[in-house]
């Protein structure tokens, strides 16, 4: 299975494409954690992505693209593929297309969570990720049975940069202007959207998702 996973910052992406992995075993490549990664190498160009990513912008599309299409290409064809935050512009849309295109690779579809803009800063300024395995929490809606650690592997738990509630706006203003479009993009172009209510409990997103994919080419 290919999917691609829309939806505006917080929507709840990195923690339902972790589920959805259990369930499918698809490799799952998420472009905000690729530039992480960059950053955290301290690399020339990490520096430039930490720029702009703790302003809130987007990474210019020839820059994502390239990176993209390295970690797409290094992905075993039979694996599956899940791509989250990846494309976020209609430019790499395009592009994505053409890479997916030359690789007999179509995408079976692209699903959408939704929520809305309250409830994305309430989650993101109350996120937490363990610096050590990178699981996830929420300091109300998804908190480690450890407090202040996590419960996986005892590692310290961290904010984002770009977590803070200006940042966060920023995002969603981007998201709006630049990543919107490709919604609309992927509909007249025939794929398959499927969006899902993500204002619901982590559970029932992951329920509505499953049963959604698991219908996809009956
Ligand atoms: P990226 O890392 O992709 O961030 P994002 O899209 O802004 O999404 P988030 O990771 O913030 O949220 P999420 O939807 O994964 O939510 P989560 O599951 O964590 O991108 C970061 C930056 O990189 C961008 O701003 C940009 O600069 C750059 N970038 C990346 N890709 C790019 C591209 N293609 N082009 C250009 N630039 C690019 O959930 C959030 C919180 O809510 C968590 O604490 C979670 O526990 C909680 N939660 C989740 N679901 C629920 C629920 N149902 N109920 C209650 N709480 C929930």
């Amino acid at each position: 299975m290919r999917i691609v996973l829309m939806g505006p910052p917080g929507a709840g992406k990195g923690t339902q494409a972790a589920r959805l992995v259990e369930t499918f075993g698809m490799k799952h490549l998420s472009s905000g954690d690729i530039f992480r990664a960059e950053k955290a190498s301290g690399s020339a160009l990490g520096k430039k992505l930490a720029d702009i990513m703790a302003a809130g912008a987007l990474v210019p599309d020839d820059i994502v693209v390239e990176m993209m299409a390295k970690a797409i290409g290094a992905v075993d064809e039979a694996s599956g593929l899940m791509l989250d935050g990846f494309p976020r512009t209609v430019a790499q849309a395009e592009a994505l297309d053409a890479t997916l295109k030359q690789n007999s690779t179509p995408l079976d579809a692209v699903v959408v969570i939704t929520a809305d803009d309250n409830e994305i800063v309430g989650r993101i300024t109350g996120r937490r990720a363990c610096g050590t395995c990178g699981k996830g929490f929420h300091v109300k809606f998804m908190p480690s049975a450890k407090g202040d650690v996590c419960d996986a592997c005892d590692g310290a738990l961290t904010q984002r940069d770009d977590d803070r509630e200006e940042v966060v706006r920023q995002r969603l203003s981007a998201y709006k202007k630049q990543t919107e479009p490709v919604i609309a993009y992927y509909r007249a172009s025939g794929a398959k959207v499927i969006e899902v209510n993500g204002s619901q409990s982590p559970d029932a997103v992951t329920a509505d998702m499953v049963k959604a994919l698991r219908s996809l080419g009956s």
